[in-house]
């Protein structure tokens, strides 16, 4: 089993990346490490993307490495890295170029939000993104890719390009890319802005207060909490009931997940109750849970040395384990290289 999962680099994790994301990566190198491998990587090639400040884009690469293993991914157990140090990427990229469709591409639901009415001035870089993405999991050989449901068109597409390229241009006995299977936890929780049930917890949001970031301080959290979105019902006896409220729900699946517990399980301690008992009771298990990761983020950020020391070991890792499928992929195409 290797597991390859990435994350744009771009500013400070949230509670929605953390418990929709990044936690379930921690299970996986802690379930995976006797039989199989995690890879990690910071998508910094593809913040390119979209319009951005290099500056940003450096300190947003720290801080992320930073973040992760402050939310428990070991460098020692797992290979993290950001992908600029490992060329490989956007070498298999190109050549998935002459494999992957227009037709494809055009298809892709993340461009054309991406783009939105600006299509013609969008970057060949978010059009070519999901090839990048495909590059960035068979580079390894990955059999699983934890993704969100957002991300599951891309693998869809990965496994597309994977098959072309094995039918075109390799024996059947010997295929040179493995198709990866999307694999989303059950565990995953969707975690919606505190201001409106109906959109995603998400970095890009205006307000502060839509989101729980992974460096707010107890009184921020217990804050944003107490001023988060609710209605004036008390809540219900089982998670069903909750249909139609978005906010509560939203505020029940974030207990949820913290607690270990089931929705339903969370509604049999506070049914009945309002949001006046059941915002200080999440807020602070949002500051039990939260706390010991921001105050290691802090540690990890004041060291950019010994930051850089780990993407750079990660690197070195990652671009050995891609050279062997690299110099196939160039081989099968009749690219010659001496
Ligand atoms: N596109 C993913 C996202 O925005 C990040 C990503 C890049 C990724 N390459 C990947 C995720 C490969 C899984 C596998 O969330």
């Amino acid at each position: 089993m290797r597991v390859v999962s990435g994350i744009q680099p771009t500013g400070n994790l949230h509670l929605g990346n953390y418990l929709g994301a990044i936690r379930n990566w921690v299970r996986m190198q802690e379930e995976i490490s006797v039989d199989g491998e995690c890879l990690f990587f910071l998508a910094d090639l593809h913040a390119i993307s979209m319009p951005h400040v290099p500056a940003e884009l450096r300190s947003g690469t720290r801080d992320m490495a930073a973040a992760l293993v402050a939310c428990g991914i070991d460098p020692e157990r797992s290979v993290l890295f950001n992908q600029a140090q490992v060329p490989a990427h956007a070498e298999l990229q190109w050549l998935l170029n002459g494999t992957a469709r227009m037709g494809w591409l055009n298809r892709m639901t993340q461009f054309k939000d991406k783009s939105g009415k600006n299509r013609e001035g969008a970057s060949i870089a978010l059009y070519a993104y999901p090839v990048l993405q495909a590059a960035d999991v068979l580079l390894y050989q990955a059999t699983h890719v934890p993704v969100g449901d957002d991300q599951k068109q891309h693998l869809e597409l990965a496994r597309d390009i994977a098959q072309k390229f094995n039918n075109d241009f390799c024996n059947e006995e010997s295929p040179v890319f493995t198709l990866p299977d999307p694999i989303m936890p059950p565990q995953a929780a969707r975690i919606m802005s505190l201001r409106d049930g109906s959109a995603k917890m998400s970095k890009s949001d205006a307000s502060e207060m839509s989101r729980i970031n992974l460096t707010d301080n107890a009184d921020t959290i217990m804050k944003k909490v107490k001023k988060a979105k609710t209605d004036p019902e008390p809540l219900p006896e089982t998670a069903k009931e909750l249909e139609g409220r978005a906010e509560a729900s939203n505020l029940v699946t974030i207990y949820a997940a913290l607690a270990g517990k089931s929705a339903d399980d969370v509604l049999t301690d506070f049914a009945g109750e309002g949001f006046g008992k059941f915002k200080p009771a999440l807020g602070e298990l949002m500051v039990e849970t939260l706390s010991p990761i921001s105050a290691r983020y802090v540690d990890l950020r004041e060291d950019d040395e010994a930051l850089d020391a780990i993407l750079a070991k990660g690197a070195l890792k990652a671009r050995a384990l891609a050279a062997p499928t690299l110099a196939a992929t160039y081989n099968a195409l009749g690219l010659f290289r001496g």
